[in-house]
This record gives C-alpha cells, sequence and structure tokens, in this order.
C-alpha cells in the first residue's frame, strides 16, 4: 500500500468544535487527556483504540455524547454514534435513549448485524439485547441549559402573540421549528462537545469514529451527521474523518467523504485537502479531525474553536490543541 509504513501507530481525537469559553478549558484538555491515555492503551487494533478513546469522552459527562448528552425539545436526550474502518465495514445507531456508550453499540451494528444503521427504539432495544444496561441520562448542567433556552424559545413566539402551552412538536405549531434554528445560531456554544476518533495500527488498519448528543433542543427524532457514513463520520484505505459542528451543513456537505475524495483526487497534502473541503461551509459551522494511512494527521473548522488532540509512535509526548 503506497506510503504505508508498517509499524505506525496514530491517533487523533476531538472534542467539538463551536466556541468553548476559556473557563471549559481546564476540563475539555482533561477529558482528551484521558481519553487519548485510553485509546493509547488500545493500539493494537485500530477499532478498539476509537472505541476506548470515545468511550472514556462519553463517560465523562464533559463532552456532548454519552453521559454529557445535550437535551432536545421534549428535555430527553437522543444519542447518535458511528464507526468505520478502511474496509468500508461501518456500523452506526440513531436515537438511543438510555445507554451510556452509542459508541460501543455502533460497534456491535458493525459486527453483529447485517446492517449499517439502526434508529429509535429499535436501537435502543438492540442495545438491551445485547446487554447493554438501561441508563437515566440527565447531566444537571444540561438540565440547566435546556430549560434556560426553552422558556427564551417560549418568549420569543410568545412576543409574536403565538405561544400556548401545547406540545411543541405538535404538527400544528410549526411557528416553533424555525425559530430553533435562529436561537442555536445565536449561542455558538451550543455546538460544541461531540467527540471522535481516528486511529491508524501497525498493521495498517485505520478506523474512525463519531459520537454525539446532538444540538439542544433539536426537534425529536432529529439525526445528526455523527452517524451517517459519509457525513460526520468516514473511512476508507485512503483517509479517516471525523466530523463535528452543525450536521445539517455538515449533511449537506457530505463533509467527511469531501475529505477523502479530494486527498484522493487533488494530490494536494491532507492538511490543504481538509481546508479545501471545509472552505463551502458557511463559517462557525464545522470542524474535523483526520488521519491518512501514510500517517498524518489533519484538521481544521471554521468555528472560533476545535479542542483535539493527537499520539504517534515517533513521539512519547502527546499533543494538546484548542486551535
Ligand atoms: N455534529 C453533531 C450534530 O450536529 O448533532
Amino acid at each position: 500500500m503506497e506510503g504505508f509504513r508498517q509499524g505506525m501507530q496514530r491517533l487523533i481525537l476531538h472534542g467539538g468544535a463551536g466556541s468553548i469559553p476559556s473557563s471549559r478549558a481546564p476540563e475539555v484538555e482533561r477529558g482528551l487527556r484521558a481519553a487519548l491515555e485510553s485509546g493509547w492503551s488500545r493500539m493494537d487494533h485500530a477499532t478498539d483504540a476509537v472505541e476506548a478513546a470515545i468511550q472514556s469522552m462519553e463517560g465523562s459527562g464533559i463532552f456532548d455524547a454519552g453521559l454529557g448528552s445535550v437535551l432536545n425539545l421534549k428535555g430527553r436526550v437522543e444519542m447518535d454514534a458511528a464507526l468505520m474502518t478502511h474496509e468500508l465495514e461501518v456500523g452506526a445507531v440513531a436515537g438511543l435513549t438510555r445507554t451510556a456508550h452509542p459508541i460501543a453499540v455502533a460497534r456491535q451494528v458493525m459486527e453483529k448485524t447485517p446492517h449499517v444503521l439502526l434508529a429509535g427504539p429499535g436501537a435502543d432495544r438492540f442495545a438491551r439485547a445485547l446487554g447493554f444496561p438501561p441508563v437515566r441520562i440527565r447531566p444537571p448542567r444540561r438540565v440547566a441549559v435546556y430549560q434556560d433556552l426553552r422558556r427564551r424559545l417560549e418568549a420569543s413566539v410568545a412576543s409574536r402573540g403565538k405561544a400556548n402551552d401545547r406540545d411543541p412538536m405538535d404538527p400544528a405549531r410549526p411557528d416553533w421549528w424555525p425559530r430553533l434554528q435562529s436561537l442555536v445560531s445565536e449561542h455558538p456554544e451550543l455546538l460544541h462537545g461531540t467527540v471522535g476518533a481516528v486511529a491508524l495500527d501497525a498493521q495498517g488498519r485505520l478506523t474512525a469514529g463519531t459520537s454525539t448528543g446532538g444540538i439542544t433542543l433539536k426537534m425529536e427524532g432529529r439525526v445528526s451527521d455523527s452517524c451517517l457514513p459519509g457525513c460526520g463520520t468516514y473511512a476508507d484505505r485512503t483517509v479517516g474523518v471525523s466530523c463535528t459542528g452543525t450536521g445539517e451543513v455538515i449533511i449537506r456537505h457530505t463533509l467527511a467523504r469531501s475529505v477523502a475524495e479530494t486527498l484522493r483526487t487533488s494530490g494536494l497534502t491532507l492538511d490543504q485537502a481538509v481546508r479545501r473541503a471545509l472552505r463551502p461551509l458557511p463559517r462557525g459551522t464545522a470542524g474535523l479531525i483526520a488521519l491518512d494511512r501514510k500517517g498524518h494527521f489533519g484538521w481544521g473548522r471554521n468555528t472560533e474553536n476545535l479542542a483535539f488532540a493527537f499520539r504517534s509512535d515517533r513521539s512519547s509526548s502527546p499533543v494538546f490543541r484548542m486551535a
């Protein structure tokens, strides 16, 4: 395989893009540091490393994934995740409600079923059938943000003379829905927190994975880019990519696959390919990490921040960045 050197080991991970307040930087770095350690201890296999790194972030409560997931418009958690390998094996889940580690369920979809993506109640039942314990996920700080934004949503609709206490998901209340979009764009900090990882192991296996609780106040049933192959998560024989940011934009641009196509067809370096793939996206919408089969790391963002970390067998010290 061109450029691949047997024995190389690389791991890169992210803890989300958006606007990360400096007061949160220490805990984000702590979460990334622990995840890098967990992933690096499983580098015998790229998929194990990615799963371990993401499980660490899902379990930390720091990021918008797993136990730290944000709440949807109804005040409930719906989590998405995907894993993909360079052999185009892929497993994904959407709308999981009671599982601490969606990335582990996504892996089971990949390894145990003939399908790619399980969603909603079927995904929850699949998790239970495989023995993943049901967990009530309601992080207090996510609840506080939810209550504040929900009040503002109600007030802004009320100011236009249309509020009542009916179910906001009632199809008779579509006036709520466009307001959600503007509320989220007024609060870029809401974007932060999706997690992802890409690993290359000594046998040349490349795996990418992403996990998210999505966007605060999202509509019930909304599916993110993170669990959609080619959108928020992608791997092939050239490169692995994990994205973070506004799912709707990332999906429209099939961003992860776009990095891979650009790299494969343009002769650009990985960094240049990342920049080119991000160029058509509106400002403030996305960030990503990438790792190619030659062992090059890549990252990029059009948001204020991207929190990421990486480690290579060529250096004993990991690198942390809040770019
Ligand atoms: N990129 C994560 C989301 O849109 O939910």
